[in-house]
């Protein structure tokens, strides 16, 4: 279903974010027939160009970004076409009225901050002195909101003074893939999950995100953020809401903010001895220090975390949280392992345990392990099997088609659903339980520990569980 017109400008519109997620996604949404031919699509940065170099640099970001099956010339024309390009100083005052000229009357205007926190205030006050956003204009910022609570709530007061929380669209990319959607609809559209979902029969729930990818480019930001604050603080978090939240009224933005913001208020404070972190060695690739150039660096590329949610609901059952880079496989996944059965009545070893596993990337989809008896006339064996529900398998092509999470968030935008996206109080009330943890190891001057690239993080991260008498799910 085709969305309304709109006029979407792309503050740091030729930057990398841009180039390989937000136009690229744009460009899809319009060849499967979701982005109306009246849209428009404004890029605005430092640069000195015009319409034909702009268009000519997304061109090559296409044929770079999208994979070659999604490449029909005769769209890409189409797309290019919609695109125009105005040279902006965010700080200062060039460009601005040439970017109001750019905006129609009777269309939905959404702003897209594709840049440095820093330019957020800054922007967000030219594009309501200048006149060119109004009190229906969406704004969207992405990550890093902030580096802890402080500046976090600086950067919330400083869009509020000009925009009101309804128009203001905060990133957490996590939310917008599809499974993760998919999780709620198998929480809250299934009678079979829910009476289960409590530490009564769940006995403790791990969510893995593993990169194979080291830190790139991306050296400076990533040293002085390191996996707590670029992964935990927002993504990790944002699944674990999903998991232990209590069923929203509704599936509308308000009901399931209200109760995402509620599990991160439960999140019980951290212990030193229920966090492991860790540092890639030198290996296939130069290590963490040489990676950001930082010999000294004590930034974590790798962190696990026990957590505890003080509510009824999950008193006593364990969370396990664990990411990092350039680990053996680029596996996500979150896994809510049950508890045993309380009695067998078979002879021999015990089934294990039921777990239902929801594969995020790749091979999006679901598996639930169950106990049965291994067939033959062997007696009563029991094994496990996994009930496997991979998108690809079910779906047939339906599953390629799965958009990327920056398609599916840009369009609900311009639709004004801000289900997907988080409140201002969610990312504060995370960052209230972030910064005493980071503070913690920061006083205790503690040193992660390194790991070997293509491993699964150091060793005490596999201590974490065995100490509880549990492992973690293998990464692959
Ligand atoms: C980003 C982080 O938010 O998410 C990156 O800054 C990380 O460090 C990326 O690599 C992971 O996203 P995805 O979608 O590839 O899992």
């Amino acid at each position: 279903i085709p969305v309304e017109p709109f006029d979407l400008v792309i503050f740091g519109g030729t930057g990398d974010l841009a180039r390989r997620k937000i136009l690229p996604g744009l460009y899809r949404r319009l060849a499967d027939g979701q982005m109306p031919p009246e849209a428009r699509v404004i890029g605005a940065a430092r640069s000195d160009m015009d319409d034909a170099a702009f268009r000519a640099l997304v061109g090559e970001a296409l044929e770079e970004f999208l994979p070659d099956n999604a490449k029909d010339p005769e769209r890409i024309a189409e797309f290019l076409e919609l695109l125009s390009y105005v040279r902006v100083d965010a700080t200062g005052e060039d460009g601005w009225a040439a970017l109001k000229e750019h905006i129609r009357e009777g269309t939905v205007h959404a702003f897209y901050f594709s840049v440095g926190p820093s330019l957020f205030g800054p922007i967000a006050e030219r594009l309501k002195s200048q006149g060119i956003a109004d009190d229906k204009s969406r704004i969207v910022v992405e990550k890093p909101f902030g580096k802890d609570l402080q500046t976090a709530r600086a950067l919330n007061e400083s869009l509020a003074c000009h925009f009101d929380e309804t128009q203001i669209y905060r990133i957490d990319h996590y939310l917008g893939k599809e499974t993760v959607q998919n999780l709620m609809a198998v929480r809250f559209g299934n009678m079979l999950f829910e009476p289960l979902w409590n530490s009564r029969y769940v006995d403790h729930i791990q969510i893995t995100v593993a990169e194979t990818v080291g830190v790139g480019g991306r050296g400076e930001y990533y040293d002085r953020s390191g996996a707590m604050r670029d992964m935990v603080q927002n993504h990790l978090l944002q699944l674990l809401c999903l998991i232990a939240m209590e069923p929203p009224g509704r599936f509308e933005d308000e009901s399931v903010r209200d109760e995402k913001l509620k599990v991160i208020r439960a999140l019980k404070p951290v212990a030193p001895e229920d966090i492991v972190r860790g540092q890639y060695a030198d290996g296939d690739e130069p290590g963490y220090k040489s990676a950001v150039n930082n010999p000294s660096s004590k930034t974590e590329s790798f962190i696990a975390l026990r957590l505890g949610i003080a509510n009824w609901r999950w008193s006593g059952t364990p969370f396990y949280l664990r990411t990092g880079k350039r680990l053996k496989a680029r596996a996500s996944e979150i896994a809510v392992v049950f508890k045993d059965a309380p009695h067998s009545i078979f002879d021999g070893p015990p089934g294990q345990s039921n777990v239902l596993s929801i594969r995020l990337q790749p091979n999006e989809g679901m598996e639930m392990v169950v106990t049965i008896k291994e067939p033959g006339p062997g007696g009563m064996r029991l094994i496990q099997v996994p009930l496997d529900m991979s998108f690809a398998d079910a779906l047939g092509e339906q599953a390629e088609d799965i958009p990327d999470a920056y398609e599916r968030l840009i369009m609900d935008v311009i639709r004004g659903n801000q289900t997907l996206f988080m409140r201002g109080d969610e990312v504060e009330a995370a960052w209230a339980w972030t910064d005493p943890v980071i503070e913690g190891w920061e006083d205790r001057g503690a040193t992660p520990s390194p790991y070997e690239q293509g491993s699964t993080g150091p060793e005490e991260a596999l201590m974490l569980l065995h100490q509880d008498g549990r492992r973690w799910r293998e990464i692959k």
